[in-house]
């Protein structure tokens, strides 16, 4: 039985951090250090299972040109890939970090996918099954239908996969009955009817649904009773990207179980995502303090 966790990025991206001293609107700033990282949801999942000392593969779309910055980035990362090449090109997102002022993001969409772009992702998460789970996380680009990710998760749920989706929108709407336990946060699940409609959502075929709220923590509501789990400590650092380490964590308890301990999967989410808040980069976690919250986190049963 492999548990090796494969993550799904339908838009990848390259992330690029420029430090500045001021951010100048409307006039010229000079860039002293750019950095630039493989980046996307998916990503961000993988570095963070294989943290958790787990196997993981990125499974995303590419483009079709070269050089490929996102190939090139995924192997100075060391993570394993399976990649599709149908874009024209790997969107960028900029974070212009000033000294004085914040930082400051500017996201591309994305490029929109060829028409081999839904048979070619298929296709490769076909080659990789069967997976201890697979994790769909972030958005869909343009030219791809945004059933894209339920067609993906009912293609794992055959195989008797598990599967998380972290999608949003109407590809969230799409996904929510095709069987992946959901993983939105609080404004996604405010498009599913918030958590009032969780009973509803498990009803409908999610074998879970686990919402996230910040720094409120997380709630899980499946089959077998509602869970509440509140982070041990409020963090201050950087929540991008926790929600990526939380679903690599969900991932981890999900892999080759038939049953699942949700009060103690919720409790390891929590303690996880609060961990990754630490860390200035999306997709690293402080393992020491994972490991110290993991205890502490309080799970509460609510229903
Ligand atoms: N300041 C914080 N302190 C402690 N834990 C936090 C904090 N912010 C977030 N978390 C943890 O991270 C989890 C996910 O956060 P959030 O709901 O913001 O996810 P998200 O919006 O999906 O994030 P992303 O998509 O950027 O990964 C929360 O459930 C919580 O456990
Ligand atoms: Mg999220």
């Amino acid at each position: 039985m492999t548990s090796r966790i494969v993550t799904i990025t339908l838009n990848p991206a390259i992330d690029v951090t420029y430090r500045v001293g001021e951010l100048r609107l409307g006039g010229t700033t000079r860039v002293a250090d750019v950095r630039s990282r493989a980046g996307g949801k998916g990503v961000n999942v993988a570095a963070v299972v294989r943290e958790l000392g787990g196997e993981s593969v990125v499974l995303a779309l590419t483009t079709t040109g070269t050089p490929d910055e996102f190939r090139d980035g995924l192997d100075g990362l060391g993570l394993a890939h399976r990649l599709v090449p149908a874009l024209p090109a790997v969107r960028r997102t900029v974070a212009v970090v000033a000294r004085t002022g914040g930082t400051t993001m500017l996201q591309e969409n994305g490029f929109p996918a060829g028409e081999t772009a839904e048979a070619g992702m298929l296709d490769a998460l076909r080659a990789e099954l069967p997976a201890g789970a697979v994790v769909i996380s972030g958005s869909v680009p343009e030219g791809l239908g945004a059933d894209v990710p339920a067609k993906l998760v009912r293609l794992c749920t055959r195989h008797g996969v598990p599967v998380i989706a972290d999608v949003s929108g109407a590809a969230l709407r799409e996904v929510a009955e095709s069987g992946a336990v959901l993983m939105p946060n609080e404004e996604e699940l405010k498009e599913l009817g918030g958590l009032d409609a969780g009973p509803d959502l498990v009803a409908g075929g999610a074998p879970a649904v686990v919402a996230t709220f910040g720094a409120e923590g997380a709630v899980a509501v499946t089959a077998r009773g509602t869970w509440r789990a509140r982070p041990a400590e409020v963090v201050t650092g950087n929540p991008a990207g926790a929600g990526d380490a939380g679903a690599a964590a969900l991932a981890g308890h999900l892999s080759g179980m038939s049953e699942v301990d949700w009060p103690a999967a919720l409790a390891d989410v929590v303690a996880t995502s609060a961990a990754a808040v630490l860390r200035p980069v999306a997709g690293e976690i402080d393992i020491a303090a994972r490991e110290r919250w993991i205890r502490d986190v309080k799970v509460e049963r609510i229903r």
